[in-house]
C-alpha cells in the first residue's frame, strides 16, 4: 500500500512514517522543510519506501507543485496530520488566529485531498484518515481555544462531506482523535507516547469499514461525539 502523510518531520506525523515504514508500505512523507527535517531524513535509508517532498499545506502553489511533482502511480490512504494549534492564552477571541489556523487545519487538508484525489482514485485504498481533535467536539467543548475548536470542528464536517460524497467510488473517510500525545503540541505533560498513538490509529485506519466512513474515533477506538 502506498500512504501520503503530511507534517511529517516531527511529533505525530513522523511516528506514523516510523510505524507505516518498519511494515515496508511505501510511504511519501511531506514537511514544510525538508532540509530541516534530520529525523525524517534518517528514516530514508536504502531498502525503505520512503520519498520526502515539500509541502506547506497553507500554501495554494506548494500544493499543487507537490501534486504535480508526486512520483506517478495510485496512492492508497491519505493522513492529513499537518496541523498548528494556534496561540495559547492571550486574547480570548482573535480573529487573524482563528484564519491563520483555519486555513492550516481545515482549508489545508481540503487542498490537499483536492489535489490528490486524482491519485487517490486510481489506488485501491480509498481511504483519507484526518487527524482531528477531541477538542473540536461541541458536544464535549469546555470554553476557550477558539481557533484551534473551530477549525477542527470545520475539519470534521469535511470528514464528514468527503465521506459522503465520495461513498459511492468506495472511499472511506474517518477523522481520528490522536489522544494527548507527548509531541511539541502535546506537550512534556501529555499522557500518551506517540508510539501508542499511532500504533492505535493505523489499526483503525488499516480495518476502516463504510460503516464507520465520516465518524470520528479516537486511538482507541472510542467513538467521539460531535
Ligand atoms: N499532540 C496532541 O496531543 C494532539 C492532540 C489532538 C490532535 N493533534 C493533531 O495531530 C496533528 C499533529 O500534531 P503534533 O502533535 O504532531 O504537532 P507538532 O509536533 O506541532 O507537529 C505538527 C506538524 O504539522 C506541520 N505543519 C504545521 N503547519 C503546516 C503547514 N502549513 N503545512 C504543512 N505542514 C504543517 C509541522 O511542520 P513544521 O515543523 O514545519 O512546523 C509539523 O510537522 C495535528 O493536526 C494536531 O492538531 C495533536
Amino acid at each position: 500500500m502506498r500512504f501520503v502523510v503530511t507534517g511529517a518531520n516531527r511529533g505525530i506525523g513522523l511516528e506514523f512514517v516510523k510505524q507505516l515504514t518498519a511494515r515496508g508500505e511505501d510511504v511519501d512523507a511531506t514537511a514544510r522543510a525538508p532540509e530541516g527535517a534530520p529525523e525524517l531524513q534518517t528514516l530514508a535509508r536504502p531498502g525503505v519506501r520512503l520519498r520526502i517532498h515539500r509541502l506547506d499545506v497553507a500554501d495554494d502553489a506548494s500544493v499543487a507543485a507537490f501534486a504535480e511533482q508526486l512520483p506517478s502511480g495510485p496512492v492508497d490512504v491519505l493522513i492529513n496530520n499537518a496541523g498548528v494549534s494556534g496561540v495559547k492564552g492571550g486574547e480570548l477571541i482573535d480573529p487573524a488566529d482563528i484564519l491563520r489556523v483555519f486555513n492550516v487545519n481545515a482549508v489545508g487538508t481540503l487542498r490537499v485531498v483536492r489535489a490528490l484525489l486524482p491519485r487517490l482514485r486510481e489506488g485501491k485504498g480509498r481511504k483519507i484518515a484526518d487527524i482531528t481533535s477531541q477538542l473540536g467536539s461541541i458536544a464535549e467543548a469546555s470554553g476557550g481555544r477558539y481557533a484551534y475548536r473551530l477549525s477542527k470542528v470545520a475539519l470534521n464536517m469535511a470528514t464528514r462531506l468527503l465521506a459522503e460524497d465520495l461513498r459511492g467510488e468506495g472511499f472511506r473517510t474517518v477523522a481520528l482523535h490522536p489522544g494527548w500525545v507527548r509531541t511539541r503540541m502535546g506537550g512534556t505533560a501529555a499522557p500518551v507516547p506517540p508510539e501508542q498513538s499511532i500504533r492505535g490509529m493505523l489499526r483503525l485506519i488499516d480495518g476502516l469499514t463504510a460503516e464507520q466512513s465520516g465518524r470520528t474515533f479516537d486511538f482507541q477506538g472510542r467513538e467521539i461525539p460531535w
